[in-house]
């Protein structure tokens, strides 16, 4: 019953995050998409940096924005902050619920480190914080007039920090600590920069003093940092789609292969919207995503001995006692109410039928069995490797004998 009502609360935490999430970057991309094509208006008003027109659901829009303050404000001025932290603490709800409350399946990877879960926990929160500190000295160090070094600087110290968490915690569990801390960079930059920023503004405006430019433009660093940051956090939340991309030896370099991609293909609009027109970041970023596809290729299991196992002897019994404890109809492994995934594989049709995924998430990835609970073998993963590609096939005699 607990677990049960846990599923029902992560659901709708996870529907909450995706929501709040879609509305913070709508609103994010939507800005940046301002900045980036706002023009000169037709005629020059005072104080007017740029204009921009557009029809949307029927209605006729023009939007203009200042060069600096305006020379006063209106009664309502709409601020965007929720969005941000609302999706920051339903992302780390989630994080507990999934990662933290479940961190024998999800965090802890007996294989790879035999860390307490507390230090494996510890370790985790520690990235996000420690993230944003080391972040946000960057950003206020000279080096915030170099945007290249720091783009340079950042980008290496995420894939560092991705590098560690493998190390310590189950791969899946690493690469969205790498997006979490990502998030909690883009979060912050809204509470602790973007809109004390704007509130000191806005108060000095209300002073009758001439606002702190400096104020602003520090901001705008920030939310065009976290523009970039959007393309590969998104791939981080999909990612556990893809045991081919974290489950892989090599995880924590394609997963910055897939965010200097995003981050490319995120520049070239950037660039389009300003005018340019860039003619090799796309062609860049495809090739490089076909590299990594290459790259992260499963090995071959062909040998000779793989049409000659024998289902019954040799592949069935792995799966009976690796896999079936969680995926049957009627799962005896704790806190399981029903076969994860909709996938059943006590039968050898279904065991057959599930061929394909078996491969992808047993073989070619470690993702199957979560954590390695059922502690199976390598030996095993490569002979179900073997029967799979070998064609899957199931003995007819014996299929009438069962
Ligand atoms: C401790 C329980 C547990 C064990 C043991 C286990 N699984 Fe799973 N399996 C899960 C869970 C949980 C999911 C759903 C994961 C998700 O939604 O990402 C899943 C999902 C799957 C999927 C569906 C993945 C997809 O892409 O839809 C396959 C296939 C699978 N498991 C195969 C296996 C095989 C093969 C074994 C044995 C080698 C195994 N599992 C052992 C818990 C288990």
């Amino acid at each position: 019953m607990l677990a049960h009502v846990q599923e029902w609360v992560e659901l709708l935490v996870r529907w909450f995050h995706v929501i709040v999430g879609a509305a913070w970057i709508g609103t994010s991309f939507y800005f940046n998409w301002l900045n980036n094509n706002v023009r000169p208006p037709e005629e020059a008003e005072e104080g007017v940096g740029g204009e921009v027109w557009a029809v949307h659901g029927g209605g006729f829009y023009r939007v203009v924005k200042y060069k600096e303050a305006p020379p006063s404000l209106p009664g309502t001025l709409h601020w965007f902050k929720w969005e941000a932290y609302l999706t920051w603490v339903s992302g780390v709800s989630l994080l507990f619920l999934v990662y933290y409350f479940g961190a024998d399946g999800m965090l802890i990877d007996p294989d790879k480190s035999s860390l307490s879960k507390a230090a494996v926990i510890g370790i985790g929160l520690g990235s996000l914080v420690g993230g944003w500190l080391t972040y946000d000295l960057l950003c206020k160090s000279p080096l915030r007039h170099r945007s290249a070094l720091l783009t340079a600087i950042c980008f290496t110290g995420i894939t560092a920090v991705a590098y560690g968490l493998v190390q310590v915690m189950g791969s899946r569990a690493a690469y969205i600590h790498v997006g979490a801390m990502i998030g909690t960079c883009m979060a912050a930059n809204v509470f602790f920069v973007i809109i004390p920023g704007q509130r000191a503004m806005v108060d000095a405006m209300a002073e009758g003093e001439q606002p702190d430019a400096s104020r602003g433009r520090d901001g705008a660093l920030r939310s065009l940092h976290n523009n970039y940051f959007t393309l590969p956090v998104l791939f981080i939340m999909v990612s556990s789609h893809y045991p081919m991309t974290y489950g892989h030896r090599l995880n924590w370099a394609l997963l910055a292969g897939i965010s200097l991609a995003g981050a490319c293909t995120r520049h070239w609009f950037n660039l389009r919207g300003q005018g340019h027109r860039n003619r090799w970041l796309l062609p860049v970023a495809a090739v490089l995503m076909v590299g990594l596809a290459f790259v992260s290729k499963p090995k071959t299991y062909a040998s000779p001995a793989g049409g000659n196992l024998d289902f019954y002897q040799e592949v069935y019994p792995i799966l009976q006692k690796r896999c079936v404890t969680c995926h049957a109809a009627q799962p005896t492994f704790p806190g399981y109410l029903a076969p994860p995934g909709g996938v059943i594989l006590e039968t050898p049709e279904q065991i057959k039928s599930h061929a394909a995924k078996i491969m992808q998430n047993a073989v070619n990835t470690p993702y199957m069995p979560p954590g390695n609970l059922t502690k199976i073998t390598e030996e095993e993963r490569s002979t179900l490797g073997q029967w799979v590609q070998a064609g899957a096939k199931i003995p007819k005699a014996m299929k009438h004998a069962e």
